[in-house]
């Protein structure tokens, strides 16, 4: 992998920006900004508007960053402060403007500065220092939290506006590493949130450190910040082990140093270049009740008792952007963010650490189920049985809370296509001998509703495991052909999703071969004469020729 210097002297791209709102510049830059300047109510509008890219089929190279210049609330409450979404993962091509590379190099990207992190710098001071608010500024009405436009992601269903594009920053009491993930953060008061940090095994990295706080009876100081350069933000949903900083790994990424500064109030440090940080202690005993809030799982999150966070300042530039990113249903914003950091993941572990070579891609079914219930893995042809089997079993356990049905292909199905996968279930799989069923999985990321806290996980072989005929399209140059006079005759755009042709899937022999050229070149006959020749007696119809004759004849 080469790295961001190599790329910025070899004149690849600008390589990553190192703060928010030079990203969205280059977004408007390069047409992939909507600036929506008329009023917007933050409370019913901005959000229901941006997730009609999602739920109006706007395909992925069509959706756009959001800006709006224009916020107001449902009480007439006017905001100065623009709001940004969909800046950071509307589509891939979005967040790979934000890494700085191209779509294609997302994945190495990832494992190069995990592989090789730069530790940040600190500074003395900060873009995001540039207003402070302190004191008893944080608890008038209409100030504090209250100050900032953060939108309801869910209007219907959604108990407050929340922070959902967060970097809650945390440190542990014991060794001092610090620990940065995306939580979300319901307003409770102008001084005061609920923040949500995940209990379950591979959940997150901040409760670890909050159980430390909790044994110490001491509240845990949080820094939550909003809007960042992406490749700081982008470390937040990433996985990463507990032990590692992410503000190193968001230096791997952007090739240098990310910029931090001690917070005002509390013993942490930001990023520098942040657009908003909100600072606070997390008590570590008493929880409040949190919720409902519409959830990536695509339920709402009914309400659970959880972290009450206790504002002590909020910082922020003179002319800030709130970012605020779409969850819920998916596919959204922030299922594109997960998928592009999570998948490289799978195939590094399946054919890095697991050494099953014959590994091509891992796929996370993104519609509707999120992300990680199902995976679908995609193999060489002829991969050993066997290593079929590690392969389903691998991508099953590398993280508790993923992989509840996991589905390997093979190598001419497209394991984006959920029709291609389920097709091939449908004909290369018995399920008596090919579907396997284990227990003890954890529920994971899903809805609490009922009984059950832990489930099982399917794993199914949907591998090609014997020649089969070909699959019955034209073949290849028929359908190309045929695209050029479709295309002449000024029929409808064609959107081909393989297999738009067919190919062999290994049972056919040189006879079947041969007819079917003659068909083409109008001598059917000659095969019609030599089928003649071998009529038989004493068979039922539908009797396989190669059943009764030795070998075709040639
Ligand atoms: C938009 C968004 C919202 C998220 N909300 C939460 C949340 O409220 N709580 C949580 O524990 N994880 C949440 N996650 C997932 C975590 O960010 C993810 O598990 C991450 O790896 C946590 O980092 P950590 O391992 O450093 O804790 C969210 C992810 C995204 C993209």
């Amino acid at each position: 992998m080469d790295d961001v210097a190599d790329r910025r002297a070899r004149g690849q791209g600008t390589g990553p920006k190192s703060d928010f709102q030079t990203h969205l510049r280059e977004l408007e830059a390069r047409g992939l900004l909507v600036r929506v300047d008329r009023p917007i109510n933050k409370d019913t509008e901005l959000h229901p508007l941006v997730r009609w890219q999602f739920q109006g089929r706007v395909s992925d190279e069509k959706r756009r960053a959001f800006l709006f210049t224009n916020v107001v609330d449902s009480k007439g409450r006017k905001y100065d402060i623009p709001v940004a979404v969909g800046a950071l993962a509307s589509s891939r091509q979005i967040y790979a403007v934000g890494m700085g590379r191209r779509e294609s190099e997302i994945g190495a990207a990832w494992m190069h500065a995990i592989a090789n992190p730069i530790p940040p710098v600190t500074v003395r001071k900060a873009p995001c220092q540039e207003v402070v608010v302190t004191g008893d500024a944080l608890k008038v009405s209409g100030g504090g939290l209250s100050a900032l436009p953060v939108p309801i992601s869910t209007p219907g269903f959604d108990a407050a506006p929340y922070f959902t594009m967060t970097l809650c920053i945390t440190k542990d009491p014991e060794t001092g590493i610090r620990n940065a993930g995306t939580y979300r953060a319901q307003l409770k008061a102008t001084d005061r949130l609920g923040v949500r940090m995940a209990t379950r095994i591979g959940g997150a990295g901040g409760y670890q450190h909050w159980l430390k706080y909790r044994a110490r009876k001491q509240s845990m100081p949080c820094a939550i910040v909003l809007g960042a350069a992406p490749v700081v933000v982008f470390t937040g949903p990433q996985k990463l082990p507990l032990d590692m900083d992410e503000m190193a790994v968001a230096g791997g990424l952007a090739g240098e140093a990310i910029r931090m500064v001690k917070c005002i109030s509390i013993d942490l440090d930001v990023p520098a270049d942040a657009e908003i940080v909100v600072e606070g202690v997390i008590d570590p005993e008493l929880l409040e009740p949190e919720g409902p809030f519409g959830e990536s799982h695509g339920h709402v999150a009914l309400e659970d008792f959880n972290m009450s966070m206790q504002v002590t300042a909020i910082t922020h530039k003179k002319s800030p952007v709130l970012v605020s990113i779409i969850s819920q249903v998916t596919p959204s914003e922030s299922s594109t963010i997960k998928k592009v950091a999570y998948e490289p993941l799978f195939l590094a572990h399946l054919r890095d650490v697991l050494g099953i070579k014959q590994v091509r891609q891992t796929v996370m079914h993104e519609p509707l189920s999120d992300l990680r219930p199902m995976i679908f893995v995609q193999l060489g042809n002829n991969t050993p049985h066997t290593e079929v089997w590690r392969a389903l079993q691998g991508a099953a356990a590398l993280k508790g809370d993923w992989g509840k049905i996991v589905v390997a292909v093979s190598e001419d199905i497209d394991p984006l296509s959920t029709d291609a996968v389920l097709w091939s279930i449908a004909y290369r799989c018995n399920p008596i001998e090919d579907v396997h069923i284990m227990p003890y999985r954890s529920r994971g990321h899903a809805p609490k509703s009922g009984p059950r806290n832990e489930e099982s996980t399917m794993l199914i072989d949907a591998t090609l495991k014997h020649p089969m005929p070909p699959l019955a399209l034209p073949a290849k140059e028929y359908m190309e052909s045929a695209r050029k006079i479709w295309e002449e005759l000024g029929l409808p755009a064609l959107n081909p999703a393989p297999p738009w042709h067919g190919y062999s899937l290994g049972d056919w022999n040189e006879a079947w071969e041969r007819y079917a050229r003659r068909a083409v070149a109008g001598d059917w006959e000659e095969s019609g004469r030599e089928t003649y020749a071998r009529r038989r007696g004493g068979l039922t119809p539908e009797t396989p020729v190669r059943n009764v004759e030795a070998a075709p004849k040639k």
